[in-house]
């Protein structure tokens, strides 16, 4: 540190000529001293703004969440922040002077050598993944480069600045799930809604034909039971001495076809009316108001029992896989979830009608909270663009007298009444798999919404 006056010189010659030398001498080296502490006090200046900027770019680097490594021209790392030492170097160790191909992990797509390759071409790393070795096992980078020169523009090295990719894909896979979840939140509440209004409808619809279709029924089966009397009757009437008057007439009209076909004709009015009685009753099910109490049963026994109802009355062999855990607790109405593994069993065997060789493979297992049942089968799958409408009412691919298309309409309900959903989607061998889960019933659980019998 450069203070006071500049240093004053013995003058050793005292004439006068000799004293005004000595004078410009001290003049001179005054003038200089004061130079040097001109340049003295701007080189602390620039000292201390050098400082600043110093302490200014360490606290970026070490602010950084991103990893941050500097390597020069041979790739051994001379420089890191925070972030860096703290993912790959041990405690108590830096990573400066390592080599950045010790870094980077055998699994990694990316290797050193490419980082080598893009400074010989004079390139940076634009969001170039690598797998980096840290010290929580082998972890995806998004990694940018840009090269290094020095003052006389001659390449000195590369940094490197690394985004962990773990952070950045579990966001994603985050929101991409809570988007699915929308998406069928969406969807169910749309169909909600659908079926609600359409209940409404459909209850005024099967209350108004319930009275009529029982009149037609009741009296056609009245009537077959009249016909054998009847019958008699006539066959008495035929065997009097007189009744060759009535010969002819009998001919003309043709009366013993009819009698012959009466019994057949009122089989058939009473097949029909059953079958409209049974579809009126299935709707009366569909709309009904659901609000009474329902009880704890077991979903195993229920989905055994179903599947057994079904195929009994199968027409051909059906292969079965069944995988049921015991008991499945469940608290609702065992009844109307029997009715609904009856339809997806009978929705299978449809939809494997023209397969050689049925597999049927049912499923009932605990997952967590939930009970989860499943029906695969190895039929014709579901089209895409039948997919969207199967659980709409009325909708059915199958011919005429087969199917109403309320089957997985009904379903639907009894499966929301109960706290549950649906999943159809195709196998990855062919056919449909048709899920639906419940809540588990919990004894000490909370107040369980219970659904009633329709
Ligand atoms: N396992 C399945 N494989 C292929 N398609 C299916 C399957 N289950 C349902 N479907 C399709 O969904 C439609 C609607 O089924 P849903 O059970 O509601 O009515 P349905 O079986 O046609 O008639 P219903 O059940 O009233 O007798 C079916 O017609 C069929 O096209
Ligand atoms: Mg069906």
């Amino acid at each position: 540190m450069l203070t006071g006056k500049a240093p004053q010189p013995e003058p050793v010659n005292a004439s006068a000529e000799g004293e005004q030398i000595w004078l410009n001498v001290i003049g001179k080296m005054e003038e200089t001293w004061g130079q040097l502490i001109g340049q003295q006090v701007e080189l602390e200046r620039k000292n201390a703004a050098l400082e600043e900027a110093h302490a200014f770019m360490a606290s970026v680097f070490e602010s950084m969440s991103d990893v941050l490594v500097a390597c020069d021209t041979a790739l051994r790392i001379v420089r890191t922040n925070t972030a860096a030492e703290k993912l790959f170097a041990p405690e108590g160790q830096s990573i400066v002077g390592v080599r950045l191909e010790d870094l980077i992990a055998p699994s990694s797509g990316l290797k050193a050598e490419d980082v080598a390759s893009s400074m010989t071409r004079r390139q940076g790393l634009e969001d170039r993944e690598f797998q980096f070795s840290t010290t929580s096992g082998a972890l995806p980078f998004a990694v940018n480069g840009t090269l290094l020169y020095d003052r006389r523009q001659r390449l000195s090295g590369i940094v490197l600045l690394g985004r962990p990719l773990g952070e950045v894909r579990r966001a994603y896979s985050e929101l991409d799930q809570a988007h699915r979840n929308l998406k069928a939140a969406h969807v169910q509440l749309v169909q909600a809604e659908k079926m609600a209004s359409l209940g409404r409808l459909v209850a005024g619809v099967a209350h108004e034909l319930n009275n009529p279709i029982s009149f037609v029924y009741g009296n056609a089966y009245t009537l077959k039971r009249f016909v054998p009397r009847l019958v008699a009757y006539l066959e008495h009437i035929h065997a009097q001495p007189g009744a060759a008057l009535f010969a002819q007439e009998r001919q003309a009209l043709r009366v013993d076809m009819v009698v012959s076909e009466l019994g057949g004709t009122l089989d058939g009015i009473v097949e029909g009316a059953e079958r409209v009685r049974d579809i009126v009753a299935d709707l009366r099910r569909f709309s009904s108001d659901r609000r009474s109490a329902g009880a704890v049963f077991d979903m195993a026994g229920v989905v055994r029992t179903g599947l057994e109802w079904v195929l009994a009355s199968a027409d051909r062999i059906v292969e079965t896989r069944m995988d049921v855990e015991e008991p499945l607790e469940v608290e609702g109405h065992a009844g109307r979830m029997q009715q609904v593994v009856m339809n997806l069993v009978q929705n299978a065997l449809d939809a494997m009608e023209d397969v050689p060789h049925p597999v049927l493979c049912v499923t009932a297992k605990r997952d967590g909270v939930r009970v989860r049942v499943q029906i695969a089968d190895n039929g014709s799958g579901i089209p895409p663009d039948v997919a969207g409408h199967i659980f709409d009412p009325f909708f059915t691919t199958k011919p005429v007298g087969k199917g109403t298309g309320l089957g997985l309409a009904i379903c639907y309900g009894t499966v929301s009444d109960h706290g549950g959903q649906f999943t159809v989607r195709n196998g990855a061998q062919g056919g449909a798999v048709v899920a639906f889960d419940l809540p588990a019933f919990a004894p000490d659980g909370g107040p369980a919404v219970l659904p009633e019998e329709g």
